[in-house]
């Protein structure tokens, strides 16, 4: 009844908020990297101020005082690192050096290499030879580029976390009202079942109106009723698994469905699984997970088509793959159609998925997936179970 648009819509809002956040960070981006540039050509320009002052200083005549220009020039500047490279003999501002002082030379070539990757060095002429000044980023500057990668990862695992939460408490809301709503079911059924039974025993006392064919089909009704009644009151609660020889519960429990539907569908039933073999389930909602199954593949048949059962064993997992001839279902909703409200039929309450695989999942311990589908051509339901 509620169709696939709600599911569009809600991949629609996780898409938009995906956008935003991209254009968000774009801009952000954007911004901090004009930032970075004009903090860039500034930090070169200052470098560049110091280099000139110190040609000029190293070419004017001696009688010139030219320290107390030379020393402001140099004060300008405490973040830069700049080391002055003159025929082999290194001096360094705003580096960080080696206690050990005989380590000192060693250390400044091979930053003033490493310098030399992010910006060429600069050449002065002292009149005595050619020196060069190497530099780096300052503090500042590194920090300003790696902010904006920092907060967007921030935000990103916040975002992500603040998800989690968000879906789990949804999860466990959603958890109550199954059970909430599966418990009263099976209490307010109860009461009227009891009395129906009732009735069904104190006919049968009655000889003549025993073998009525209506006596005996209110007494399946009721048995009907029962198994009903059972099935929500086990998932109201924690279903206790008993081991069982599965495979031919499920073999009679397909008989059963047989009888029920339309004879223009073939039914294949391929058992691979020994005789006698036990697996710990609960009869009653597998069946109902088995009757979803099955439902559903006679509906996208229409009626008319095989139905295949295949049940086998690998690697300590039991396996039972339901396939139609059906309509089959598009990739893109082999996942949708395990959600609750989800489903394309007239009269359907998109339910049975999400009950099967809450059944075989949260009480099973298994798992319950599309394992193929071809749009015209059919599908392939797998459940699988730890044996
Ligand atoms: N075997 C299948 N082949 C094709 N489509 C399927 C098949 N099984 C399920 N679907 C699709 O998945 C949807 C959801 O199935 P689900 O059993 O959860 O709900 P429903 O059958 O629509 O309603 P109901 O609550 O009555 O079961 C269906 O409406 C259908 O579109
Ligand atoms: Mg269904």
């Amino acid at each position: 009844m509620l169709s696939g648009d709600l599911y569009q819509q809600k991949n629609q809002v996780k898409i938009g908020i995906l956008l935003i956040l991209m254009a968000f960070s774009g801009a952000w981006f954007y911004y901090t990297n004009t930032l970075i540039v004009r903090l860039e050509s500034h930090e070169e320009e200052e470098v560049r101020l110091y280099a000139e002052s110190l040609e000029y200083a190293l070419t004017s005549p001696v009688e010139t005082d030219v320290n107390f220009f030379f020393d402001k020039v140099v004060k300008i500047n405490t973040e830069i690192p700049v080391i002055y490279e003159y025929q082999g003999q290194y001096q360094s501002i705003n580096l960080k050096l080696p206690e050990n002082t005989q380590e000192i030379p060693a250390f400044l070539k091979q930053k003033s290499q490493e310098f030399q990757t992010t910006h060429p060095p600069i050449e002065i002429d002292g009149g005595f030879g050619k020196g060069y000044i190497y530099f780096s980023h300052s503090f500042l500057f590194t920090q300003l580029q790696y902010y904006p990668v920092i907060m967007l990862l921030g935000l990103l695992v916040f975002g992500y976390l603040a998800y989690l939460a968000f879906s789990a408490s949804r999860r466990s809301e959603q958890n109550r009202v199954w059970v909430g709503l599966a418990k009263e079911t099976a209490h307010q059924l109860g009461t009227p079942l009891s009395g129906l039974k009732g009735w069904v025993e104190y006919f049968k006392t009655d000889p003549d109106r025993y073998e009525t064919e209506f006596v005996l089909e209110v007494e399946k009704d009721v048995e009907r009723l029962e198994t009903i009644t059972a099935r929500f009151s086990n998932i109201g609660s924690v279903p206790t698994l008993h081991p069982e020889p599965l495979a031919q519960h499920v073999e009679q429990f397909v008989d059963y469905l047989k009888r029920r539907v339309s004879s223009k569908i073939k039914w294949n039933v391929n058992n691979e699984i020994p005789a006698g073999k036990m697996i710990p389930v609960n009869r009653n909602l597998f069946e109902w997970v088995v009757e979803n199954l099955c439902k559903n593949a006679v509906d996208a048949m229409e009626g008319v088509g095989e139905l295949r059962i295949h049940l086998w064993e690998k690697a300590g997992q039991t396996y039972i793959d339901i396939s139609d001839t059906g309509k089959g279902i598009p990739k893109s909703q082999w996942k949708q159609v395990f959600n609750p409200g989800f489903s394309t039929k007239k009269r359907g309450w998109g339910l049975g998925l999400t009950l099967a695989k809450r059944i075989i999942e949260n009480y099973h311990r298994g798992r319950l997936y599309v394992k193929a589908s071809e749009p015209g051509k059919g599908t392939t339901f797998r459940i699988s179970l730890p044996s």
